[in-house]
């Protein structure tokens, strides 16, 4: 199969990685991807939002099967142009992926179908918008509907950050027409476990459950961020809670979005809060999350690339997945500044010798070759990732690996699985 990949981050980097592996694939292209993709797989130089560029080249180039990584593409419709040129495509379409591309969407399901999740209001008035806040005080969340790049959520803990929230989105403008409506919802207590699912449009096959780390900074201060590092297994996650999260969510969701006639494909992504009363679902994203792509791949020990085919071909009833009993931890290297402005152009040195550490793996996140040399060209660079016995000798060796790394310009936390080691 001739196989393309669309992305260009750690995720796409783990996916490509995986899929390249497979007997089944004879070429691999990835679109624009970057310098460590380009170890794996053929570059296009074709931005992951050029929906016609990326339909023109499948086609030319006579792609039997695309892997989608982001959302963007995904809400915009680019499973839809791909499948209407008869090409085969892993992602969900553009009403499914309504999902990720509509919090008030997603919210209006859970309350149809009694999925538990904060309880929440819609608003698009201002003045409304204000009243409540007011009526309700803090800790409480503001969040823009539309996509936003992780950065439409304020978890407000006074009222003050409420309200500056939402007129920064209903006056300021400041998501454009991603932030015209917000849910605010109730604050939830808990610890934070995503967990993934391939789904066909009716079969779940659950994958596995990884924690991230979204706080820039070591003890989860400093402002949000895409993910600063990622493990699994977690053990928050059970199998009792698991099977607790397939009955109460994942299934309710995927039984929903059939019976409103858009059958959900592709992975799955729920965003969990373990609260004291069970779990409730925080967000759905209808793509691998970025760094736990590269901990479920390093992990997972079948093919990944026929469970794709088969999420897409509706048959997923005939599949199952092994899964390595190791653990696996990513640790993310970002540019100094990151998540606010940093530099690019940073030179990276000793890559290979960071890899040879026994276990280790270096995804690329934002990187471009250069005269011989690997450039940073983004916030989050790098996803060291590494197995081990236990999450302990993962993380030791994930850290032996980024203490071999030479890279002035970057910075990553310190404690990743920091929970899981230590009793709170
Ligand atoms: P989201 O993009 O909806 O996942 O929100 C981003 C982050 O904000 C989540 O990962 C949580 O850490 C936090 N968050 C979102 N909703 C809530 C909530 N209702 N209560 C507490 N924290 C939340
Ligand atoms: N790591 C969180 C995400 O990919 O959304």
């Amino acid at each position: 199969m001739r196989v393309l990949v669309v992305g260009s981050g750690g995720r796409e980097h783990a996916l490509c990685w995986a899929i390249g592996a497979s007997p089944l694939c004879t070429a691999l292209f990835a679109a624009p991807g970057n310098a460590g993709i380009a170890r794996e797989a053929t570059l296009v130089p074709i931005e992951a939002d050029d929906l016609d560029g990326l339909v023109a080249f499948a086609r030319r180039e006579r792609i039997d099967f695309v892997v989608v990584g982001p959302e963007a593409p995904l809400v915009a419709g680019l499973a839809d142009q791909l499948r209407a040129a008869g090409i085969k495509t892993f992602g969900p379409s553009a009403a499914a992926a309504r999902l990720e591309g509509s919090k008030a969407f997603t919210k209006d399901i859970c309350d149809r179908y009694g999925i538990p999740t904060a309880g929440y209001r819609r608003f698009s008035d201002h003045g409304e918008a204000v009243a409540h806040v007011r009526a309700q005080g803090a800790p409480i969340v503001v969040k823009a509907d539309g996509l936003t790049a992780g950065k439409g959520v304020t978890v407000a803990m006074t009222e003050r950050d409420a309200l500056a929230a939402i007129d920064e989105a209903l006056l300021g403008g400041r998501f454009g027409a991603a932030g015209t409506e917000l849910v605010i919802e109730d604050y939830l207590e808990g610890e934070e476990v995503s967990f993934f699912a391939l789904v066909d449009g009716k079969t779940i096959l659950p994958l596995a459950a990884a924690q991230d780390h979204k706080r820039v900074g070591d003890g989860d201060t400093g402002p949000n961020t895409g993910g600063m590092g990622a493990y699994s297994p977690t053990p928050a996650m059970t199998p009792a809670l698991e099977q607790e999260v397939m009955a109460r969510i994942v299934e309710p969701i995927v039984r929903a979005m059939a019976a409103e006639g858009s059958p959900f494909t592709g992975v799955l992504y729920a965003g969990l809060m373990l609260t004291k009363t069970g779990p409730q679902l925080v967000e759905i994203n209808v793509r691998f999350g970025d760094p736990e792509c590269q901990v479920l791949m390093a992990r997972l020990r079948s093919d990944p690339l026929p469970a794709f085919i088969a999420a897409a071909d509706g048959v997923l009833d005939r599949f199952d997945l092994r899964w390595s009993p190791e653990a696996a931890l990513t640790v993310v290297m970002a540019s100094k500044g990151y998540p606010g402005a940093y530099g690019k152009g940073s030179a990276i040195a000793g890559l290979d010798r960071a890899a040879a550490v026994p276990g280790v793996t270096i995804f690329h996140a934002a990187t471009k070759a250069e005269a011989g040399r690997v450039l940073a060209v983004g916030g989050r660079v790098l996803g060291v990732t590494a197995l081990g016995a236990d999450i302990a000798e993962a993380r030791a060796r994930a850290y032996a690996a980024v203490d071999l790394i030479d890279w002035p310009a970057g910075f990553c936390r310190r404690d990743i699985a920091a929970g899981a080691l230590e009793p709170r």
